[in-house]
């Protein structure tokens, strides 16, 4: 049996003004957002919103703590809308305000009470690679265990998701580059996983051909023709959002959280340097399956052969984004073991959603080698 969701409402917008004009902004709003986008494209529309700015609430990726101390900011106003404006993690924080009852945060992750959804919420992406603004999933770094860990649940879907491609001019190449490898890497994923169905596949084939042909671009027109692309690249994050909100991403996500949990790597990021290596273990483990679909699809978008697809991924992406490896961000030995530890027994949710199973020592070994 498939089940395939759609929703929130999708609203591709011009511009933030046309954007502002439609939603009309006011007094019974709660926008969660960061300084440098907030001041030059909303400020003058917000007539009386709370503004909470996350950066006030610590920096790095999102976690329980920084939850917890802007609910205690925000806890006797009253609000009915909350508006999320900014990248994967403004997104992830700003979804938990929509809820009736979000406190204590580590509570509402480890499934100790239901999330029940009490005001509208509107989430608009400033990057190209999350797919958070589509999806029912939060992630946080949890203090409780000492890792990140997704609540996924239909309470927190948002009403609607905003599109406005003006917002991604401020964003710098580096952060552009490591949100889309994101989003390159939710489609392929999801397009593998076992709960992938023929509505996610078709979400999952445009984004990572939409995505590759954009890289292709830059690659040969330099980075500032980002810029004719970015309607591009915000469409096929959302696209891939919605494959992997039904279809779930798989190993790649789950190897790279305790990477970025310790050594706050950002998401995209964590996730490039795990990629291309897993999808080679797929291939080796079960060339058979359907990763033998995506081989073609990734062959004719990239113009080689079968056998080389993850190759050629690999030399493109280094392109766009240099690779290091996990002892360039601080790593230790001993680290392999206890991210290894944390896949088996923290990522369950993610590892049910791999191409194929994958064994202690697989994992390990893949720690290791990208070491
Ligand atoms: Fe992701």
């Amino acid at each position: 049996m498939n089940n395939f969701k759609l929703s929130p409402e999708i609203i591709l917008s011009d511009t933030c003004e046309e954007f502002c004009e439609k939603f009309k902004i006011g007094k019974n709003d709660l926008i969660i957002t960061n300084e440098y986008i907030y001041k030059p494209y909303f400020e003058s529309y917000a007539n009386g919103a709370t503004v909470i700015y996350r950066r006030d609430f610590g920096s790095g990726e999102p976690s329980d703590k920084m939850v917890e101390a802007i609910y205690n900011t925000v806890k006797d106003i009253n609000f009915e809308r909350v508006l999320g404006i900014g990248g994967g993690s403004i997104l992830d924080v700003a979804k938990l305000f929509a809820l009736e009852k979000l406190t204590p945060v580590c509570d509402l992750f480890e499934k100790k009470f239901k999330p029940a959804k009490n005001k509208k919420l509107v989430l608009i992406p400033t990057t190209c690679g999350t797919g958070s603004e589509v999806t029912n999933i939060s992630v946080l770094h949890l203090s409780s265990i000492n890792s990140k860990l997704g609540l996924a649940d239909d309470e927190i879907l948002a009403d609607y998701a905003v599109l406005i491609p003006e917002l991604l001019e401020v964003l710098p190449f580096k952060v552009f580059a490591a949100s889309s490898i994101d989003a390159l890497i939710h489609s392929i994923e999801s397009f593998v996983s076992p709960k992938s169905s023929v509505f996610t596949e078709m979400y999952s084939i445009e984004a990572m051909k939409m995505i590759l042909n954009g890289f292709k671009n830059i690659v040969q027109n330099g980075n500032d023709s980002l810029r004719n692309h970015f309607t591009d690249f915000l469409i096929a994050s959302t696209y891939a959002g919605i494959a992997f909100g039904n279809a779930g991403c798989g190993a790649v996500h789950a190897m790279s959280y305790p990477l970025g949990s310790i050594y706050h790597v950002a998401h995209g990021e964590s996730n490039y340097v795990f990629f291309t290596e897993i999808f080679k273990i797929y291939q080796k483990l079960n060339p058979n399956g359907k990763i033998k679909r995506l081989n073609k699809i990734l062959s004719e978008t990239l113009d080689c052969s079968e056998e080389n697809v993850f190759d050629e991924i690999e030399n493109l992406l280094y392109k766009i984004l240099p690779k290091k490896s996990l002892k360039g961000y601080g790593t230790t030995e001993e680290d392999l073991q206890l991210f290894t530890d944390n896949v088996i027994t923290k990522q369950g949710r993610l590892m049910s959603n791999a191409y194929v199973s994958l064994d202690r020592d697989t994992i390990y070994n893949i720690y290791k080698s990208l070491y």
